[in-house]
């Protein structure tokens, strides 16, 4: 009886110091706090690149966010019929931009949580302002290592990872090529370029492969003749170009005029009607690693084409639409379960998720990467075509 007094006092003391220090903690210090009034639209911030050099990735994006939003809005909204508005700003793929659009919409246009941006460069210059200010974020797309690990704890994404990307790549090179010798050509100023090459290189040397070069050049170069000339030289297998869809075609058709017969292999940065329309016959035959195929017949799969074709005039989605509306997806979601808009408590929802979207199930390891599969997509006849499907590890 006396030992249960005892503990019964201790318990009271340890629960009024967590009262007060509760207390305490609600005083925020510079911190931004956008959940001032919990009545009204929900304000969810977007940064995409809607133009600049991959600006066919930023509208499809907000094409997919646009389905998303009429789609929730439909069912009457959500913590007690709350309309959800995303609110776009443009970067352009530049980073001094993606920071000052961030900084916009959290700041000025007092967002409760971002979506954004499409590539690892912004997201790595963004990452770290939505931490501070404690904004959840959640890229549906970028897949460099680094943007969740050095973006800090309020910093998800929705994507698989370059070292898997890069390894899936190598694999399908060295097992279903039967690949030996493979060459690699990126951009030494891109994060996501550099990433998934390094990641490749690794891989394909793993499997036992000769990385006869791994050459570089700078973000906007035109001409590429004087790296793929070295390239001719060792008549490889395989020409690695992890590169988004804007130069990948001109890289592709001085290789073929230099008469570089090697099969091109990329990765998710391929992923636009702009290579197959700008690169044609030169990039016939060419292989990529994706996140998503509009094939596939997964029941999400077949309800996102229907709503996002109905909107967009017959458009088939990308992976940029399927991951932009997964992204925004999950954050709804989020803020649903925790029953409120305050970042630290959609941030602890956002890590707790297990749900099902068009890309496939998403829990969030303590790194807030996603664990996810891939597919192989083979550019025949001047289409996409689902070649393979690649699971996680
Ligand atoms: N993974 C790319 C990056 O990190 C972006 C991207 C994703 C591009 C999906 C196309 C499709 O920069």
């Amino acid at each position: 009886m006396k030992r249960n007094i005892k503990v019964l006092a201790v318990l009271t003391s340890v629960l009024v110091t967590a009262g007060v220090l509760a207390g305490c903690s609600t005083k925020k210090t510079g911190t931004t706090s956008n959940n001032a009034t919990e009545t009204g639209d929900i304000k969810i911030g977007a940064v995409l690149p809607l133009t600049g050099s991959i600006a066919s990735f930023g509208i499809s994006s907000k094409e997919a966010l646009t389905v998303l939003e009429e789609e929730i809005n439909n069912k009457g909204g959500i913590l007690n019929g709350r309309k959800i508005k995303f609110i776009y700003e443009d970067d352009a793929n530049k980073q001094d931009q993606s920071t000052n659009a961030i900084t916009k919409l959290i700041d000025s246009e007092k967002v409760v949580a971002i979506i954004g941006s499409v590539s690892s460069g912004s997201c790595l210059a963004m990452g770290p302002i939505a931490t501070q200010k404690k904004i959840p974020m959640i890229t549906g797309t970028a897949t460099n290592a680094d943007v969740t690990t050095k973006g800090g704890n309020y910093v998800f994404r929705a994507c698989y990872l370059d070292p898997f990307q890069g390894k899936t790549a190598a694999k399908f090179a060295s097992t279903d090529l039967k690949a030996k010798k493979a060459a690699v050509l990126y951009d030494m100023g891109s994060d996501y370029s550099k990433g998934l090459a390094d990641a490749f290189v690794s891989s394909f040397q793993g499997a036992g492969g000769t990385v006869t070069n791994n050459l570089t050049y700078n973000t906007g170069d035109k001409d590429f003749k004087a790296q793929l000339t070295k390239i001719k030289e060792n008549n490889v297998d395989v020409l690695f170009l992890p590169e988004y869809y804007d130069a990948v075609p001109l890289i592709a058709k001085q290789a073929k005029e230099l008469g570089i017969t090697a099969t091109m292999i990329g990765g998710d940065g391929w992923d636009s009607p702009d290579l197959i329309k700008n690169g044609g016959a030169a990039v016939e035959g060419g292989y990529f690693v994706n996140h998503y195929s509009p094939d596939d017949t997964a029941q999400q799969v077949q309800d996102f084409l229907k709503a996002y074709k109905a909107k967009w005039n017959g458009k088939t989605p990308d992976a940029l639409a399927a991951l932009a509306y997964d992204a925004g997806k999950l954050l709804v979601d989020a803020i649903s379960k925790a029953g409120t808009t305050d970042g630290a408590k959609v941030r602890d929802a956002v890590q707790n998720l297990n749900d099902t979207v068009v890309s496939g199930n998403i829990t969030f390891d303590k790194d807030r990467n996603p664990v996810k599969g891939a597919v192989i997509i083979k550019i025949e006849n001047g289409k996409q075509v689902l070649k393979t499907k690649v699971a996680a590890n």
